[in-house]
């Protein structure tokens, strides 16, 4: 699978509109949005009205990257927004299955992100229980970092343990991911792409888009 997922976090603030509408005329399959608490990470981004104006722009699918502690107490919030996947990090809940199927209760779909420092096998546990894991690239907390080449092996020691499990569990990346990286990554076993200033900052972003989608498509698996 190769969904694209833009990150709102690199978009041009003060033209939301505008943002969007290239975005929905795209072949983008997921809205990427980031929101940080400065506590979890270094850095604060936007919250729920900011993303709830944002939903409103939109139709296709919203990945809410919650990179806040105590996550689990957001999710009636993040429900609301009417996002189809809520993305939390392991290292911000203690009772990381009680979140994850509260968020099933609540109708979405749960994906659990890793920091790059946090192992695979912490999922071992979890990983048929959840819908997506999110491998950061990159430390959380900012766009435009460079990518951390040790993530494409930690991508094949992913999908070794998604297959020895039977999971069915998508594999995500985010930060860093380009033109350069996405098909690397692709190859190791990647099925969804966050990608923020290398989309957002290219002279045309839909465009960006369709190449990305073109550099990760048919892998056979
Ligand atoms: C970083 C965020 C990313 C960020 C990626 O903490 O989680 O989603 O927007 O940005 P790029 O693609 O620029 O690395
Ligand atoms: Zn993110």
């Amino acid at each position: 699978m190769n969904i694209i997922a833009p990150s709102l976090l690199a978009a041009d603030f003060g033209n939301l509109e505008r943002e969007m509408e290239w975005f929905n005329r795209s072949e983008a399959d997921w809205l990427h949005l980031d929101v940080m608490d400065g506590v979890f990470v270094p850095n604060i981004s936007f919250g729920f009205p900011v993303m709830q104006a944002v939903a409103k722009l939109t139709s296709k699918p919203l990945d809410v990257h919650l990179m806040v502690v105590q996550p689990e107490k957001f999710i009636p919030q993040v429900r609301d927004l009417g996002a189809s996947i809520m993305n939390i990090h392991q290292e911000a809940c203690v009772h990381l299955h009680r979140t994850v199927h509260a968020i099933h209760e609540a109708g979405m779909k749960a994906a659990v992100s890793l920091c790059p420092s946090t192992p695979v096998e912490t999922l071992t546990d979890i990983i048929q229980d959840i819908d997506v894991v999110m491998l950061m690239t990159v430390n959380p907390g900012f766009g435009g970092q460079k990518f951390i080449e040790h993530s494409l092996d930690k991508v094949r020691r992913m999908r070794a343990l998604i297959q020895q499990t039977g999971s069915k569990a998508l594999i995500e990346v985010d930060g860093g991911v380009n033109r350069q990286t996405a098909p690397r990554l692709h190859e190791a076993g990647v099925d969804a792409f966050v990608t923020g200033s290398a989309v957002f900052g290219a002279p045309d972003p839909a465009a960006e888009v369709a190449a990305l989608k073109q550099l990760t498509g048919n892998r056979d698996d």
